[in-house]
């Protein structure tokens, strides 16, 4: 039995294989050979995307789903710990698609729990299911993930999709820009992996230095969610937009992706430059998710 927690927990050779089987979803995505499955979609922090694809994806493999996307309603508002909520979910389904605030919170349901456990999403540690989507994103409009420039934009500090994309494309020669305020740099302990890998990154502060020598620009939202000082928030919330008229003199190849939401960090005229991907991208996590959900419960 095999969860999805982090990133790390797949194999380069795992990860190229999710990504190839979404291929195939996307192609045919009415598939049903999970009949007769359920899973359960628990949400205990806020989430479109994610968690209306991973349903979507269940619904195409012909499984059903159950869950709550508001905490507010469950038994977790009379005082049940994560522990119980798991042990009784776990004997309802065959896996479970958790995100939820606390670092860890999902590597500890997947200890508690005896069907494969999915993070989507835990604090501002990884987003292993978004990050493939990334992947398949990048893969589909590069050709290949060999050799490519990321520069990474925004909230490194507390953006849980970065952290994850980071790790993931390390197997396959990177090189990263990072381009974050002060406050929001990527945490040193990524940096350290970076340095044990001996993969290239340079630092700054401003989007328009290195905005020419990518391959794809990886944009991120501030997370609010995870300051708890607001007024620090406030300082840093506004520090990068994008717009179509910064896009002059960009790689031919370029392509922008963004986990999404987003709030001001891309204007809305750079949507219709043939540079924006990012809703294209959140449309394949569709074929991602099913993917993962068939790969996790051995049927690809
Ligand atoms: N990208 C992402 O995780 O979006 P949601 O928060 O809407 O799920």
């Amino acid at each position: 039995m095999k969860s999805l927690i982090s990133i790390r927990d797949f194999s380069k050779e795992e990860i190229l294989h999710v990504l190839e089987t979404a291929r195939e979803f996307e192609q045919n995505r009415v598939q049903n050979f999970l009949e007769g499955k359920v899973i359960a979609s628990l949400f205990f922090e806020p989430s479109t995307r994610t968690r209306l694809s991973f349903e979507t994806a269940i619904n195409r493999l012909g499984a059903k789903v159950i869950g709550f996307s508001d905490a507010s309603n469950t038994s977790q508002s009379k005082g049940e710990t994560l522990k119980d909520t798991i042990k009784m979910v776990n004997n309802y389904v065959d896996m479970i698609v958790m995100r939820h605030p606390l670092e860890g919170s999902s590597r500890y349901a997947s200890e508690v729990a005896t069907v494969p456990v999915v993070n989507a999403g835990d604090g501002a540690n990884q987003h292993p299911s978004q990050t493939l989507l990334d992947l398949y994103s990048i893969l589909q409009t590069q050709g290949t993930l060999e050799g490519l420039t990321i520069n990474m934009v925004g909230d490194l500090k507390y953006g849980r999709t970065t952290h994850s994309l980071l790790q993931a494309m390390s197997h396959f020669n990177p090189k990263f820009i990072f381009t974050a305020p002060e406050e929001l740099k990527m945490p040193k302990e990524y940096k350290d992996f970076l340095d044990r890998r001996g993969i290239e990154y340079i630092e700054t502060t401003s989007l328009n230095e290195y905005l020419n020598d990518c391959d794809i620009l990886y944009m991120t939202r501030v997370q609010q969610e995870r300051f708890t000082d607001l007024m620090e928030y406030e300082r840093v919330k506004d520090v990068y937009t994008l717009n179509a008229s910064m896009l002059g003199n960009v790689r031919d190849n370029m392509k922008i992706l963004h986990p999404l939401p987003r709030v001001t960090e891309i204007d809305q005229d750079v949507d219709d430059t043939k540079y924006a991907y990012y809703f294209k991208q959140a449309e394949n996590g569709l074929y991602v998710r099913m993917a993962i959900i068939s790969y996790l419960l051995g049927y690809r």
